[in-house]
């Protein structure tokens, strides 16, 4: 792989937004504000997406709406993972229709994951005719510019597609970003993925793996920091393969270790692990960390080899469960998570029952669990299946019922404990803050009065009671 330019965001980019603004009162009307809603489905990586394009909005002048109705343009940022996403999507593109029919200025935009797929473009053009700009996902830098260019053909819909194609796109640095929580800020810090699990489609949507240069990392988590957030989140579908193809031959390990260098009071969370990419210089850099809390992501899929093969995911049954039992040896009161795909095709009973024994063994604090959903385009979509959906529904109900279980009694093993939290919000009128732990549990803090200024402060708290979802607890 080349080496990747890291560009600083363009002049273009701000001459458009200037364009734009001046456009405003022709294109909606002379008003004190024009309202923008950006809709995102999917991963963090997208929500992540989601800041930036509210950013650049702003950045021409919109306010950020709430509300659908409200908005003189309305973005929507979707996901292709599985079917449920995608018909979501079309869902609220049907509800978008109406207000369309009575706000004839109305822009729509639909971006991201889903229109780098040939068919669902198609369907999309098709069902959804008043959608004014389509784009793909390497779309940030020519966002203002077509948006511009749509904004201003006044009558004529224009439909334009900006698909990322084969090529290394150029990652724009300081794109202006409007961030959702003055606590906690999301960095993405690679984007892509190379990894190619044979269901997902994540490769296909979202192009080659690409790191972000570790200075410009660096500047921004400090930078963040010094504006007081208080948990910064590292995105990238394979957080653990970092550095692949960046010059100065620096990886995921040894970048957390540099920003935990960063002197306040601050946690570094990242996400997402891939088992097989996990080592132990990474392992040693978190148990030794000031700033990076005990709790790991790291998602199996399966608990049986035979499936975990035909899922590409390329490591073993033992060899997870080795990463596993070494990172709890050298970080004892770590928290780990995973992802589970139940139903994968032809997946029997036995092997089903082998990811049951998994989650055993491992004792994860919790689980996202998925039905297997085919994607066109990918390995697995070739493959044979004859599992019907109703027994895909019975294995996913009962991994959630032992998970609950798992989950229910390692929470009740903290009662009595003193936790460090981090107060991300509060109960409106109830007196009751929210806040998680280390390894990233939430906790219901009950207080006297007083808890907004308590919002984004890290706290000591006792244990008193556990669900199967929260700890409950009080202020020591
Ligand atoms: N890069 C991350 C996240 C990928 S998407 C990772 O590797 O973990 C998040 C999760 O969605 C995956 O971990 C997987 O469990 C699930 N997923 C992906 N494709 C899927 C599919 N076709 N059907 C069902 N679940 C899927
Ligand atoms: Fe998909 Fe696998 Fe890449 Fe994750 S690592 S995004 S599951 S291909
Ligand atoms: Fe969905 Fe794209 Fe993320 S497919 S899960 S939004 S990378």
């Amino acid at each position: 792989m080349s080496f990747i330019k890291n560009k600083k965001v363009s002049n273009e980019l701000l001459d458009y937004s200037f364009l734009i603004k001046n456009f405003l009162p022709l294109k909606f009307g002379n008003k004190s504000k024009y309202f923008a809603y950006v809709g995102t489905y999917g991963c963090q990586q997208n929500f992540a997406d989601s800041e930036k394009i509210m950013g650049l909005l702003k950045k021409s002048g919109f306010s950020i709406a709430k509300e659908k109705n409200l908005a003189d343009i309305i973005v929507f940022n979707t996901c292709a993972i599985r079917s449920h996403a995608e018909n979501r999507v079309a869902g609220n593109l049907g509800i978008i229709k109406k207000i369309k029919e009575n706000k004839k200025s109305l822009v729509v935009v639909v971006c991201g994951c889903m229109t780098q797929q040939d068919e669902a473009l198609v369907s999309i053009k098709n069902s959804f005719p008043f959608v004014n700009l389509i784009l793909g996902t390497n779309y940030l830098k020519d966002f203002l510019k077509l948006l511009y260019e749509t904004i201003i053909s006044k009558n004529k819909t224009i439909t334009e597609n900006k698909l990322l194609k084969n090529d290394i796109p150029e990652i724009l640095e300081d794109i202006p970003t409007h961030r959702a929580s003055n606590i906690k800020a999301s960095v993405t810090i690679m984007y892509g993925c190379d990894n190619f699990c044979s269901y997902c489609i994540v490769p296909y949507v979202r192009g080659r793996e690409q790191s972000r240069d570790p200075t410009n990392v660096i500047n921004e988590v400090n930078k963040l920091i010094n504006r007081g957030y208080k948990e910064i989140l590292l995105l990238g579908q394979n957080v653990n393969s970092y550095g692949k193809g960046l010059k100065g031959k620096v990886n995921f390990a040894q970048l957390l270790k540099k920003l935990d260098s960063i002197p306040g009071k601050y946690w570094i969370r990242f996400m997402t692990s891939h088992p097989k990419d996990i080592t132990k210089e990474l392992i040693d850099v978190i148990a030794n960390s000031e700033h990076i809390p005990a709790y790991l992501h790291l998602p199996v899929q399966s608990g049986n080899n035979r499936v975990l093969n035909r899922m590409n995911r390329k490591y073993k049954v033992s060899e997870y469960l080795e990463t596993v039992f070494y990172i709890k040896n050298k970080i004892p009161n770590i928290c780990i998570s995973s992802d589970i795909i139940v139903g994968f095709p032809n997946e029997t009973e036995k092997e089903f029952l082998d990811t049951v024994d998994l989650i055993r063994k491992v004792q994860y604090t919790f689980l996202f669990t998925f039905i297997y959903s085919k994607r066109k385009g990918t390995l697995a979509a070739q493959l044979e299946d004859k599992i019907p959906y109703e027994e895909k529904v019975r294995r996913l109900n009962y991994l959630i019922k032992i998970q609950n279980e798992i989950s229910s009694q390692l929470l009740r093993s903290y009662i009595g404990n003193i936790e460090t939290v981090l107060v991300e919000s509060e109960i409106y009128e109830q007196n009751i803050l929210l806040a998680r732990t280390k390894g990233n549990i939430v906790v219901k803090i009950f207080v006297k009065d007083n808890t907004k200024k308590m919002i984004g402060e890290f706290l000591k708290i006792k244990i008193n009671k556990s669900t199967r979802t929260n700890l409950i607890g009080t202020i020591v």
